[in-house]
């Protein structure tokens, strides 16, 4: 089952985060974005009453041309080791990807393995025009458009929230 988040599970999400990524810096993330009000969609996947799985966009801004255009930050997104490749992920990022279109967003980024993502739609191609600190990192940095066409002319910088220094 994949529901949003209750405040009943940050616990779980938070220990999800340390399993899957073997450290603290995902779930100390996650309490971040959280707290600064910056989560637009945060879902988890429950399978047997545990969580198993969870994914959060959020907020960033893009700033191109003289413009400032709000997109959306893909991270952290977690399956717990013993749940992994069973469709939790996939699972995960659909309804994920389905109401971040719903709330009116139109881009999404993600730094990730770029073995995954593509399947999703994510494409380094479309990331290329956008600066980021991770925009060196080759096919790893990806974009995603939600409305067809929302990069189209668009260059610029990426400027993640204060939340991201944990990653750094
Ligand atoms: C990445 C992750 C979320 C995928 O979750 P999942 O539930 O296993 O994903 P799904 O079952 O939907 O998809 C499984 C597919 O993803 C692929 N996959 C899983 N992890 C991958 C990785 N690190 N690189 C490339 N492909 C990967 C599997 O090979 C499998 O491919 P197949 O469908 O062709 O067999 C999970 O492996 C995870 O939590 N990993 C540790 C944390 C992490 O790396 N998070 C992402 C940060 S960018």
């Amino acid at each position: 089952m994949i529901r949003e988040e209750d405040p009943a599970d940050h616990d779980a999400i938070r220990n999800l985060n340390r399993q899957a990524f073997d450290g603290d810096a995902e779930a100390t993330l996650v309490d971040r974005l959280r707290a600064s009000g910056a989560v637009i969609v945060s879902l988890v996947a429950v399978e047997n009453g545990d969580i198993v799985g969870h994914i959060l966009f959020s907020d960033l801004l893009i700033e191109a041309n003289q413009a400032v255009i709000p997109a959306v930050s893909l991270a952290p997104m977690a399956v717990a080791p013993k749940s992994q490749r069973r469709g939790t992920g996939s699972a995960l990022m659909q309804r994920g990807l389905e109401l971040c279109r719903e709330r009116g967003k139109s881009i999404v980024v993600v730094l990730g393995h770029p073995e995954y993502y593509p399947r999703f739609g994510f494409s380094a191609e479309l990331a290329k025009p956008l600066e980021s600190p991770y925009s060196g990192l080759g096919a790893a940095w990806m974009a995603l458009e939600l409305v067809p066409g929302a990069l189209d002319g668009i260059r610029g910088t990426v400027r993640y929230p204060a939340a991201f220094a944990v990653l750094s």
